[in-house]
């Protein structure tokens, strides 16, 4: 055996013991060099293949750290709804309540801390429009959005791959207003809309609003929407549209692959099921492999695709998008009617920001931090939790679900509100109020000790809920 492994092994030996604990810093490579007699070079070696083996983490100007086993991913299988249903949303009050609040701890919100966004650059582009283009910013924006803006949102998609032309692309307030529109386009109160489950609440409220069927599909922690019993739901009913989160979704991180993509939108064509992606979260691949739409296999025309700026650069601007393809026109019909158009500003400010700096190298930034937000996360979850908590281990988006039997998320809810911990209780990701021992957590914000306080306190909370 050779030095390097020799050291390597000992460290994995003090790893297993739990004399070396998740998140705890290793010896630095002085020390280790200096206390095992070998050179810098052979502990470097060690630390190294540590690393490669998934035991230690480098982070930055710190050293080594040992990171948490994976946590088993949550036990029971989503819900099947199998039968079309009304929305239920006894905790939608509750949610609005906790929003009107500032003094959280926002683990609620899948947002990425401010600081972790390029503010400065954003402000400083939209004094510039303000000052440059006065009338343009302050009067109606096209119905549409302003062209620089769609124009830029299609360039981005051909640079993963996906032909997008700026006239089918309609500027919103945000991903939440694409899916309203088009599902308040495309259905009629009583259709069937299929939605997965878990999935994000707004989805299920929009649902709901329009008073739509929705029917169920399980999406899965390890490989995303379930496309066998998508395929078997759209051969049992007439499915209108389906509005689904193929990449990230949100509570679970999951990701549905290239394959089951392409399956789920011949599975959509065949029993003329309009697809709405919601690919929100879609550049917010931790690895900076960026999972690719659906719209990438779409040879039928049968997909809608919305997407955003609020996960990546700025929630407040609330501008987002649909790509309409042939139903651009009655989409627009119905943006007009609902708010004329979207605000100015924000378009041309985002339009200048997007012409002024590399998008692709702050998304890289964006997502080295989450991911160390979220490693960091898990370890103190590890460290603070009841030991039978289950874990979705994601590798982009913003949240963190977590699973502990026997658990009442909503009395969590209630209590960590108590103390100023925001938290999103699994009920609300569910069509009839299921998940009631699950949590979202938000990996958006920047590790510190009050985050890694409120952890502990959550474990605590969590264990007598
Ligand atoms: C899956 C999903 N879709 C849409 C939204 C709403 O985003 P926007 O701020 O762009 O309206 C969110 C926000 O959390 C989300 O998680």
């Amino acid at each position: 055996m050779l030095l390097y492994q020799h050291l390597a092994s000992q460290l994995r030996a003090q790893i297993a013991q739990g004399s070396l604990r998740a998140g705890e810093r290793l010896p630095s490579i002085r020390q280790l060099a200096h206390s095992h007699g070998v050179s810098i070079a052979t502990a470097v070696q060690a630390c190294l293949q540590l690393e490669r083996e998934g035991l230690a983490q480098a982070r930055p100007r710190s050293g080594y750290f040992v990171r948490a086993a994976s946590p088993p991913l949550p036990a029971t299988l989503p819900s099947r709804r199998r039968t079309p249903g009304t929305v239920s949303n006894p905790m939608l009050q509750d949610v609005l309540d906790m929003l009107a609040r500032s003094d959280l701890l926002p683990l609620h919100s899948a947002t990425p801390s401010l600081t972790l966004l390029p503010q400065s650059a954003l402000t400083a582009s939209l004094s510039r429009c303000l000052r440059r283009m006065p009338s343009a910013a302050l009067d109606y924006a096209p119905p549409q959005g302003h062209l620089s803006l769609r124009r830029l949102i299609a360039q981005r998609y051909a640079q993963v791959g996906v032909t997008v032309s700026a006239d089918e692309i309609i500027i919103t307030a945000g991903a939440m207003e694409a899916i309203s529109l088009s599902l308040r386009t495309l259905t009629q109160p009583g259709d069937v809309v299929l939605v997965e489950s878990p999935t994000y609440h707004g989805i299920l409220q929009a649902v709901a609003a329009l008073k739509l069927k929705v029917l169920e599909v399980p999406n899965l922690p390890d490989r995303g929407i379930d496309v066998e019993r998508l395929e078997l739901l759209l051969r049992q009913h007439q499915v209108r549209a389906a509005v689904l989160v193929p990449n990230f979704n949100n509570p679970l991180g999951s990701v549905t692959d290239d394959e089951a993509k392409q399956a789920l939108l011949k599975s959509c064509a065949r029993h003329k099921t309009i697809v709405i992606e919601d690919d929100i979260y879609g550049e917010l691949a931790w690895s900076g492999q960026r999972p690719a739409p659906l719209r990438r296999w779409d040879r039928h025309g049968g997909v809608i695709t919305c997407g955003s700026y609020s996960k990546i650069l700025a929630a407040g601007l609330r501008v987002g998008w649909l790509v309409g393809g042939d139903w651009t026109d009655a989409l627009l019909r119905t943006k007009y009617f609902s708010t004329v158009g979207s605000a100015s500003l924000p378009q041309l400010a985002l339009a200048d920001y997007l012409e002024r700096h590399d998008l692709q190298r702050h998304l890289r930034q964006l997502c080295r931090a989450l991911a160390d937000n979220a490693q960091r996360m898990h370890e103190a979850i590890a460290r603070h939790w009841p030991s039978s908590t289950r874990a979705c281990t994601p590798q982009g988006g913003l949240s963190l679900w977590l699973q502990l039997p026997g658990m009442n998320a909503k009395t969590l809810f209630d209590e960590a509100l108590r103390e100023g911990i925001g938290t999103s209780p699994g009920m609300l990701f569910s069509s009839r109020g299921e998940y009631a021992d699950c949590l979202r957590l938000s990996c958006g914000l920047p590790w510190s000790v009050a985050l890694d306080r409120a952890l502990r306190r959550l474990g605590q909370l969590a264990d007598r809920a």
